[in-house]
């Protein structure tokens, strides 16, 4: 480790380093070039134990009239998973209309759309092997309405609204995400006043995700809302931010990272709990109350791929690689960001990932990770 950014180092919540270029954004996406696609079977894990309600909602979408019958997926990223589900519900979907199926995926401007692209034409052919379905794009923040009035059926989200539309504080000095270390690992605090700040506008980006939603679905569409979060037992954000903290900490105490860089730096994504996630339905506090009625909720954990593999063959350096190349893919652009510029700071962060990568090797019962999701399905009020 080098003294790197001793001289450039940003001042205490300096905006600069931490701005997007998308309104209510808080990311420029995902590791894009593959490398999401690569790294994201745990999310696909927590998509298949809602695919049932997928399927209920196909076979009760309102499908009289003429035109195009639109399904659109927000926070598709490169498209593996969003592809998957689209095809599920098209599978289910085309026996039942004669009507052109538009599909749509949708994620921030910064997202790697070139690869989506492919994902949706691989070998020049279609993915979808119907005649009848047209495959689109569209780039912009879920919580601004992205699709004309009354034009969708179906609308989905999939591990993707746990990304915070702003940062509400500038600093969060003692830890990098805003739920706070595990409760094994006593390495930082976060205060219970910027808790409640973060869960509010968790809330309220439910809210505005909601009000979005119900301008561009038609009435009694199907909104299905799913993401990672929290069960009474389990947080899908202990032990790999525990990591990434105890990783980056490493390089503040080399000096390669000033401690206002680190006292700025957070990862501006928040595990709701499912209350959380419902509120917005119920409480008129939020102004999207009587949009959507509640067909089903639910909190749950799922078995993580990489931690089956891990008990089934002992190889402790193919866990630790498989297990932070799931987390970097969601966090790197947000950390990179964070630091300085600089022209070492993709190497820097590249040492960080390594890093964890053997704080993980060396330690492995320090970091347990587990998958929890909370997820609902609405109709649309007539
Ligand atoms: C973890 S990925 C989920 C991808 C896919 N849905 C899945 O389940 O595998 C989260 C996605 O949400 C996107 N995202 C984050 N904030 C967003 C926003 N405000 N509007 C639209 N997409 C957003 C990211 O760019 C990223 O592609």
């Amino acid at each position: 480790m080098g003294n790197h950014f001793k001289e450039k180092s940003a001042s205490p919540g300096d905006k600069a380093f931490i701005e997007t270029p998308v309104a209510h954004a808080t990311t420029t996406g995902m590791t894009g070039g593959g490398f999401y696609d690569a790294n994201s079977a745990p999310q696909w894990k927590a998509i298949e134990a809602v695919l049932p309600w997928l399927d209920e909602a196909v076979a009760n979408l309102p499908l009289s009239g003429i035109g195009p019958v639109t399904l659109a997926d927000f926070g598709c990223s490169e498209g593996r998973n969003s592809i998957a589900v689209m095809s599920r519900s098209l599978e289910n979907l085309l026996p039942l209309t004669d009507r052109p199926v538009q599909t749509i995926h949708s994620d921030l401007p910064t997202n790697d759309f070139s690869k989506l692209f492919l994902n949706l034409r691989p070998g020049g052919h279609p993915v979808y092997q119907s005649d009848r379905v047209y495959s689109s794009a569209v780039g912009g923040s879920m919580f601004d309405q992205l699709l004309p009035p009354a034009s969708v059926h179906l609308a989905t989200t999939f591990n993707a609204i746990g990304f915070l539309s702003s940062r509400p504080i500038k600093n969060l000095p003692g830890y990098i995400l805003p739920n706070g270390p595990s409760t094994l690992n006593d390495i930082g605090y976060v205060s219970e006043d910027d808790k409640q700040t973060f869960s509010e506008l968790a809330k309220g980006d439910v809210a505005r995700f909601l009000r979005a939603r119900a301008k561009e679905l038609v009435p009694g569409g199907k909104l299905l809302v799913q993401v990672f979060g929290s069960t009474d037992t389990a947080r899908t954000c202990d032990g790999i931010y525990d990591l990434l903290n105890d990783a980056v900490l490493g390089f503040v105490e080399s000096g390669d990272i000033p401690r206002d860089t680190y006292e700025a730096y957070y990862q501006p994504v928040y595990m709701r709990q499912l209350d959380e996630l419902t509120a917005a339905i119920s409480d008129d506090a939020y102004g999207a109350s009587g949009l959507f009625s509640l067909d089903h909720s639910k909190a749950y954990e799922v078995a993580v791929p990489f931690n089956q593999k891990y008990q089934s063959d002992g190889d402790t350096k193919q866990y630790a690689r498989n297990y932070v190349n799931f987390f970097r893919a969601f966090t790197e652009a947000v950390l990179q960001n964070s630091l300085p510029e600089h022209p070492d700071r993709v190497d820097l962060v590249s040492r960080i990932y390594a890093h964890a990568e053997e704080l993980l090797e060396r330690s492995p019962d320090r970091y347990p990770f587990r998958y929890a999701a909370v997820a609902m399905l609405l109709t649309r009020k007539e």
